[in-house]
């Protein structure tokens, strides 16, 4: 479904992401891991459009997508939540995700569908439901990141990338996010996560993808990658594999 060759990102004299080759499959659920600044998120910043790769293609469907805008991504079916939780804080949660039912498709919604359509979104990701007509700048960060995701899955998405979605949960919010993202694995949506906790990353994906200094270091079954000396010795330490 997505296929990138060669892929390169430079920041001045820093090579974030380093010649990276990347396949996923329709259907899979991929999860990126790697050590803090490895490139994870600079990797799904240039397959959502936010970033233009510096060398290297990003194929989608067998279309080159690489000098395409976010906005032409988003609707053809590439949505992503990010890192870093900022959204528009005077919209309310309803309105933030009303906007990707509106503009991130081809779909022409009349606005009160696109209020009703908002509303089982957020159903959907578990956001409180009293908290729906609240301003984003009253909510906390978990509450942000399920709001961001609902505004994702509103857009109607083939592709979810989604940056360290189950920061700051506690384990029975990531197990019930576990459930959630295989749901919408299972809704035929094909994503590709980032996460540094190791259970859930490992318990949900499918096929995991290492990167550390912008290089991809491996790439394979959850359980072979952890038993990867280079996966090892960079990012996990052997505490973690005891
Ligand atoms: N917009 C930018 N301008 C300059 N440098 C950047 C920019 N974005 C990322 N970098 C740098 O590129 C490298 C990769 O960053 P990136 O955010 O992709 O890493 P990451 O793997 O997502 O890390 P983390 O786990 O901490 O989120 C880092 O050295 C970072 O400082
Ligand atoms: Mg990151």
């Amino acid at each position: 479904m997505l296929r990138l060759d060669g892929v390169t990102k430079k920041f001045g004299g820093l090579v974030a992401v380093n010649n990276v080759d990347l396949r996923i499959e329709k259907g899979e659920i991929l999860g990126l891991v790697g050590p803090n600044g490895a490139g994870k998120t600079t990797l799904l910043n240039i397959i959502s459009g936010i970033y233009r790769p510096d060398a290297g293609s990003v194929r989608y469907e067998g279309e080159d997508i690489s000098r395409c805008s976010l906005d032409t991504l988003c609707k053809k079916g590439i949505a992503k939540t990010f890192q870093q939780t900022h959204s528009f804080p005077g919209l309310t949660a309803r309105e933030c995700v009303m906007i990707g039912a509106l503009f991130g498709n081809g779909r022409k919604l009349r606005m009160d569908e696109a209020r009703r359509e908002a509303l089982v979104h957020l159903e959907d990701v578990g956001f409180p439901s009293h908290k729906i007509d609240l301003p984003l700048s009253s909510l906390n960060v978990v509450e942000l990141r399920r709001a961001q995701l609902a505004r994702a899955l509103a857009t109607d998405p083939a592709v979810l990338l989604l940056d360290e979605l189950m920061t700051g949960l506690n384990p029975s919010e990531c197990t019930d996010a576990i459930a959630l993202i295989k749901r919408l694995r299972d809704k035929n949506i094909t994503i590709v996560m980032i996460e540094h906790v190791m259970r859930v990353i490992m318990g949900v994906s499918d096929r995991m993808v290492v990167l550390d200094s912008g290089e991809k270091i491996a790439d394979g079954r959850p359980e072979e990658v952890v038993r990867d000396q280079r996966v090892i010795d960079s990012y996990l330490g052997e505490r973690c594999t005891a």
